[in-house]
């Protein structure tokens, strides 16, 4: 039997197909996976007096170049090779790889040759325009199957939660900056395949829509982001979905009001407009992110918009920031007697009241899980230094207690589970999603 290796090499260099389709003949496997394989049995499958060259464009902004020989040895030799124009692409990434090749010659003795493999991305230095029309994210869902939740019974419900990831981008020249953290998104994905939650709240400001803003005035760097913004939240949603299974709740912040408020002032006869039966308005958050194919409940609403996992736990993306460690959640305990969630500060917080009565006392408990966004003062804010901090939560609650733990993410690592948890780069998997777009 042929290993996926040389199934897919064949398909992809002999029968000359994309690698979208080469990818639906292997729909168990990732799309990483089956490009490396592909790529390592080509080398292996070389004999010393061939030569392969090939380059080929993965969307319109990229192109990815391999030589595998004896002669081309530097990245200059496969630019040469490949006639890629340097005023044209600029190189994103260089690997060389030396094996050495033995052959038998007519006298018994052994002839070593060493081969090398020389690969390369390059990305326009002028990226394609970007296509401004916004439009509803669409994956074939039908493909999708995420799998069931545990039907054993457990004395706790749990929740993932998580806040402000900001899903946006700025242009810096022609390319895309992104206001969302991959890698504590990453992160985050790991901590929820670990912990296995029954439901995933994202508390407001999955999206940043800087440009949708009627209070700050924002330049044209800010301009036509909203599409690839929904695009890379809804692909991350989607691997949220399928690698847990958990009911998913999402929460309208702050910012995603601002589409709906820029509706209300400058186009009102868009305001509420439906498809016909559709539930969601079709310019509205949960349309344009697919949430109805994705099985994720949109909760409304800002700034009243709650969460309720038991009748004493509320979550919400909150409307009040307070300055200073820990004044948010004091003060939003003092509104309410009951154990909230919130997000919004960006702040990792937590914090608790005892309430007192006639003949008893109950604590309740506030906690913040800090933001899943930069902190590096790419988000447009106030203050480009911020005090926030990356992380999430873990809530486990039964009909009386609750347990809270905070994850602290930094640097693209987090410490969960008893282990150190490595952010990795899936930048590769969105650019193949995604082609289309210079991520
Ligand atoms: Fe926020
Ligand atoms: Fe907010």
């Amino acid at each position: 039997m042929t290993s996926i290796g040389e199934q897919a090499a064949r398909l992809k260099w002999v029968q000359g197909l994309s690698w979208s389709e080469v990818y639906e003949r292997f729909p168990d496997e990732s799309q990483a996976k089956i490009r490396s394989a592909a790529r390592r049995w080509r080398k292996s499958s070389l004999t010393n007096n061939e030569e392969r060259v090939i380059l080929e464009h993965v969307g319109a902004n990229q192109l990815e170049g391999v030589a595998d020989s004896r002669r081309m040895k530097t990245l200059d030799d496969l630019i040469c090779e490949c006639q890629v124009d340097l005023d044209i692409w600029d190189v994103e990434r260089f690997k060389l790889n030396k094996w050495e090749s033995a052959m038998k010659l007519s006298d018994d003795s052994v002839h070593v040759e060493p081969l090398y493999q020389v690969s390369a991305t390059f990305i326009k230095k002028r990226p394609d325009e970007l296509f401004p029309v916004i439009k509803p994210v669409r994956f074939d869902f039908e493909e999708l199957e995420w799998p069931e939740k545990s039907i054993v019974p457990k004395q706790f419900v749990r929740t993932l939660v998580i806040a402000d990831p900001h899903f946006g981008f700025v242009k810096d020249g022609n390319k895309l900056v992104a206001f969302h953290d991959r890698r504590v998104l990453d992160v985050i994905l790991s901590v929820a395949r670990i912990a296995k939650p029954d439901r995933i709240d994202i508390i407001g400001d999955l999206m940043d829509l800087a440009e949708w803003s009627n209070r700050y005035i924002t330049g044209p760097m800010f301009y036509q982001m909203t599409q690839p913004a929904l695009i890379e939240a809804a692909w991350w949603l989607s691997i949220l979905k399928m690698e847990t299974g958990a009911d998913l709740y999402v929460y309208e912040g702050n910012h995603e009001k601002r589409m709906q408020d820029a509706i209300i002032k400058h186009l009102p006869a868009a305001y509420g407009l439906k498809g016909v039966f559709r539930q969601h308005p079709a310019l509205s958050i949960p349309n344009l992110l697919g949430l109805d194919e994705l099985g994720a409940k949109w909760i409304s609403g800002y700034p009243a918009d709650e969460g309720w996992p038991c009748d004493w736990l509320m979550f919400s993306h909150g409307n009040v920031a307070r300055k200073g460690t820990g004044k948010t959640i004091k003060a939003v305990l003092e509104n309410m007697e009951v154990s909230r969630v919130i997000g919004h500060i960006h702040r990792m917080e937590l914090g608790a009241r005892t309430l007192h009565y006639r003949d008893e006392q109950r604590p309740i408990y506030g906690f913040c899980p800090g933001c899943a966004c930069k902190i590096d003062g790419t988000v447009p804010a106030k203050n480009p230094r911020n005090d926030w901090q990356n992380g999430c939560g873990i809530i486990d609650v039964t009909e009386h207690l609750l347990q809270v733990k905070p994850v602290f993410i930094d640097g693209g690592q987090a410490l969960f589970g008893g282990r150190v948890i490595q952010a990795t780069d899936r930048l590769n998997d969105l650019r193949a999603f995604a082609p289309e777009w210079n991520w």
